[in-house]
Order: structure tokens, then sequence, then C-alpha cells
């Protein structure tokens, strides 16, 4: 083996990136996986994905060579939409991966078909190890604020919710006037802008259907091309933005309850006046969102919820109301769950490297 195979041999990186929970909705894209309008989401801290990512010399003539093993087993269909992205970014960002074979492991920290999304998470862990590996390849070794923008960047291109996952807490992605730095391209952390309490906050995931979605993200946005009331949409979405930044920052948990759950019955009704036309909620999902509402009404705490474009309802509260909530949850949420199926988690610090 000559010298420079075996350092090729040696360079390995390993990422556990967290998923996250939009708060104001990312529905809607053009360009180059560019957003229509600006989202905010908290990062969690349980539902992870975590990928490890080796170069090896290459075996084959393949422009790009990748082989690809989720939880253990080989997996070709995500191989090839790997390739797919790979191909996307090596000229621009990554000309490495052409000179490599690249051998992927991926697990999740969630069970298969939970019903959670899993795009966030694999697509950061992903971006990260591609960005620790170029360090190696550079030599360099600290992971500076530049670092972290370009895993944003890159997880955007393979699948935009995951810019936000980068970051602890929570994160910006879209330019919006309020908050400095903000871009298109990449999410920024706003965790210094959060009032101490949203750094408590839970989320229990009622799993109504653990049914692979009906339609998919992509397709959903593209749904949005053709929906007369998107531009109306995405001016709320931006004003929206705004308020809840201010809420974030001040502790406000009232109005931040109020956009929240706007945003989520927002998003399902842009899909139920989509062309074709979606109803994403069961029946359990309607049911649960009631007694959320209900139970606040009655008792004052502060619990509400949000959706993702499925039937799963996310119960979102501070820790310190975790004794009533988990004991609300159990008596009266539990029983609409699929097998009685709640994944608990909870706002978190962000992505860690696997050394
Ligand atoms: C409803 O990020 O999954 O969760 O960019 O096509 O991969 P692609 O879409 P994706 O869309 C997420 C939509 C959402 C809202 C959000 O996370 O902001």
């Amino acid at each position: 083996m000559s010298s420079s195979t075996e350092t090729k041999s040696k360079l390995t990186a390993g990422w556990e990136s967290p998923s996250n929970i939009a708060l104001v909705k990312y529905w809607g894209k053009h360009g180059r996986q560019l957003p229509n309008n600006a989202s905010v989401s908290f990062t969690l801290s349980q539902a992870a994905t975590r990928t490890f990512v080796s170069l090896s010399p290459k075996l084959t003539e393949e422009r790009i060579e990748v082989e690809f093993a989720f939880e253990g087993k080989p997996n070709t269909s995500f191989a090839s939409k790997i390739v797919k992205f790979f191909s996307g970014i090596a000229d621009d960002f990554f000309p490495f991966l052409k000179d490599y074979r690249i051998v992927i492991e991926s697990s999740n920290s969630f069970p298969h078909s939970s019903g959670i999304a899993s795009s966030a998470s694999s697509m950061s862990a992903l971006a990260l190890c591609l960005c620790d590996l170029e360090n190696q390849i550079h030599g360099k070794t600290e992971l500076h604020e530049g670092f972290y923008k370009k895993a944003s960047l890159i997880s955007r291109l393979g699948s935009g919710s995951a810019a936000r996952s980068v970051f602890g807490h929570a994160a910006v992605w879209g330019n919006h006037d309020v908050v400095i730095g903000s871009s298109d391209e990449y999410a920024v952390g706003v965790d210094t802008l959060l009032h101490p309490v949203f750094k408590t906050m839970q989320n229990d995931i009622l799993i109504i259907s653990a049914d692979e979605k009906s339609v998919s993200s992509t397709a959903g946005h593209a749904l949005m091309d053709g929906n007369p009331y998107a531009a109306v949409r995405y001016a709320q979405a931006n004003e929206r933005l705004g308020k809840l930044m201010d809420a974030l920052q001040s502790g406000d948990l009232a109005t931040f309850g109020k956009i929240t759950e706007d945003e989520a019955l927002t998003l399902h009704a842009l899909m139920m006046c989509s062309d074709p036309s979606y109803i994403l909620m069961e029946e359990g999902s309607l049911t649960v969102i009631k007694k959320i509402k209900h139970f606040r009404e009655k008792t004052g705490i502060p619990v509400y919820f949000t959706l993702d474009a499925g039937p799963n309802v996310h119960v979102l509260y501070p820790e310190e109301y975790g004794q009533e909530v988990s004991q609300f949850i159990i008596s009266e949420l539990k029983p609409h769950c699929h097998q009685g199926r709640i994944i608990r988690d909870s706002v978190g610090s962000g992505p860690i490297k696997i050394s």
C-alpha cells in the first residue's frame, strides 16, 4: 500500500444528529431547495440519527461509489438516493466525494415506521460527517462557526428541514428581518434568544398512526405552487415568525402556544385545499387536539399541540408541569394512540460528534 492510500483508508467521521419540530412551518420551496418563507423549530433531544462515514480507496470506475447500511443491513435503494445526492453536491462543495469509496452506516434512535420523520436527523448527520471529513482531509480539527454553517447548507440540500437540526435548542431557516444573519441558504441557531422556559420544553409525540405518509414532503411542497392561498400563506408565516421570536425571547407562553397551534392547523388546511386535496389527520388526531385544548382551558396549564405533515400529535409543555401533564396524557390521550404508543422527547442541545 502506498502511503497516500494508507492515509486515505483512515478517514472516518461519526455524528449523531437530532430531529426537530417546526413551530412556524416550512411548506413550499423553489429553486435549489430554497424556502418560500422563514421557519423556526425546536431541536429535539431523543429522536436522532447516528451516522458513520468512512473513506477508502475506490474499487470501481463509478463517478460516485457508495455503500450504505441502515441498522446493520445493506440498503441499495437508500444507497442510490445518496449517490444522486452526492453527485449533485460533489463539484460545488465536496470534490473529494469523487476520489474515494464511501461507506455509510446509519441507525435511528427511534423505531422504524413509528411515524416520525427521519429526513431532518438523517440528512443533518450525513452533512456533518461530510464537513468533518473535509476538515480531516485539510488537516483541520476545530469546529468553527463556518463548519456548522456549511453543514446546515448541505443538510438543506438533502432535506430542507434538516438545515435546522444542526443547531441546539432552536433554529431559524430562511431570510427574515428580525433574525440577524438569517438566510435562505442555511439555518442559524437562535438559542441565545430563547427565554429559559423554552429550553425545558417537553415534546411528547402521540403516535396516532404508524403508517407510511400518504404524501411525501416533496410532493406536498410542490402542491403549494398551485395553491390559491400560497402568497397569503408565505406572508402570514413571516409575520407569525416575527411575533413568535418576540414570545420566545420574553417567555410569553400564551403567544407561543397560539402561534404554534395556528401554524399546525394552517399546514393541514393548506393540504386540504391543495389539488389534489389531502386529509392528513385521523379521527384520533382531532380527538386528542380537542382534549388538549379542553385540558388547558380547565386547568390553566400551558400545554399546546403541533403537527407535522401527518396524523401524529406533538404535545408541548414546560418541564415544570411534567407530572400533571403526564397523568393527563396517560389517562386521556394514550387510549387514542396506535398500540398506546407515545415517544417522549424534549428540547435538546444539538448534534454530537462521535469519536
Ligand atoms: C411539515 O424538510 O421534509 O415538517 O425539503 O422536501 O425534504 P424536503 O421537505 P421536508 O419538509 C418538512 C415539512 C414540515 C415542516 C417543517 O419541518 O418546517
